[in-house]
């Protein structure tokens, strides 16, 4: 098995594509601590790894709050002794016209998706530089790529965020045998899709999601899984600082 005995920590792991990505690194091998903060999600995706033979810890937390962050990483040191990989899946969105955008619904996508994943690399890290190995899965957005519609400014830049800090990481963390890379997602239907949108707008999403793929429809949760599992193996070891997009090849980002 790919993952056979790594200890794994999957941010926004109970539901969408972490969930997905925590069950395909448990079926690899992996034991998972599985964090979010709606406690009933994690810990049902915590009891389907335990079923299948692999250790898990549901650990709920806030990735905005540095002191739940930290806690969350020192009790997965206790309890599984290391972290080979990280994967900050964590994140939000609310589309919003950039007018209309206020300073609050700002903060809150920021602060998920980028303040929170760096406090979770940082703690992370600092372990991973001690054991001189890791591998940190960063999930961006093909909307950091250019291919955002309307209402997607503070989430498109948010994840832009996660591009550079990705690549930042890697530049800094390399020397400790640490890998960083990041992937960028096409749309899939998940949780995140329906927040924020009537039925309606989340109809015509699905209908530009499909046209501007070549492939001609949405992707998985599990064919972000599989590159997510790719990255966190050693088939990966040297690969580090890209932003792999899996989206189906998008028209409107080709010359
Ligand atoms: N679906 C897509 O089309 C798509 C496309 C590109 C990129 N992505 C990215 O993929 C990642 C996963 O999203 P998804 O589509 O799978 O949607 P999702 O099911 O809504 O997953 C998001 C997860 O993040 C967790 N989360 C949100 N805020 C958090 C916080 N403050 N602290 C801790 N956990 C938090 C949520 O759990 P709690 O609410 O329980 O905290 C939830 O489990 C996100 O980073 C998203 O931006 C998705």
């Amino acid at each position: 098995m790919k993952l056979e005995g790594k200890k794994a920590v999957v941010t926004g792991g109970g539901t969408g594509i972490g969930k997905t990505i925590a069950l395909e690194f448990a079926s690899a091998g992996a034991d998972i601590a599985v964090c979010s903060r709606t406690v009933e999600t994690i810990e049902q995706v915590r009891d389907e790894i335990i079923a299948m033979g692999r250790d898990s810890l549901a650990i709920a937390m806030d990735v905005r709050v540095k002191e739940q962050v930290d806690k969350m990483v020192q009790k997965v040191i206790d309890e599984f002794g290391r972290i080979d990989i990280l994967v900050n899946n964590a994140g939000i969105n609310r589309p919003t016209p950039i007018l209309d955008l206020t300073e609050d619904t700002w903060n809150l996508i920021l602060d998920t998706n980028l303040k929170g994943l760096f406090f979770c690399t940082q703690a992370v890290a600092r372990h991973m530089v001690k054991q001189k190995s890791g591998k940190i899965i960063n999930i961006s957005s093909t909307a950091s790529l250019g291919g955002n519609d309307p209402g997607q400014a503070a989430y498109a830049a948010s994840k832009t965020g996660v591009n550079a800090f990705t690549k930042a990481c890697a530049r800094e963390f390399g020397p400790y045998g640490i890998n960083v890379n990041a992937i960028a997602p096409g749309r899939i239907l998940t949780p995140l899709i329906y927040a924020s949108r009537t039925p309606e707008q989340v109809k015509r999403l699905i209908e530009v999601g499909i046209s501007a793929s070549v492939l001609g429809r949405l992707g998985t949760t599990e064919e972000i899984a599989h590159l997510a599992l790719f990255l966190a193996s050693a088939d990966a070891d040297f690969i580090t600082a890209e932003i792999i997009a899996c989206n189906g090849g998008r028209t409107n980002l080709m010359a």
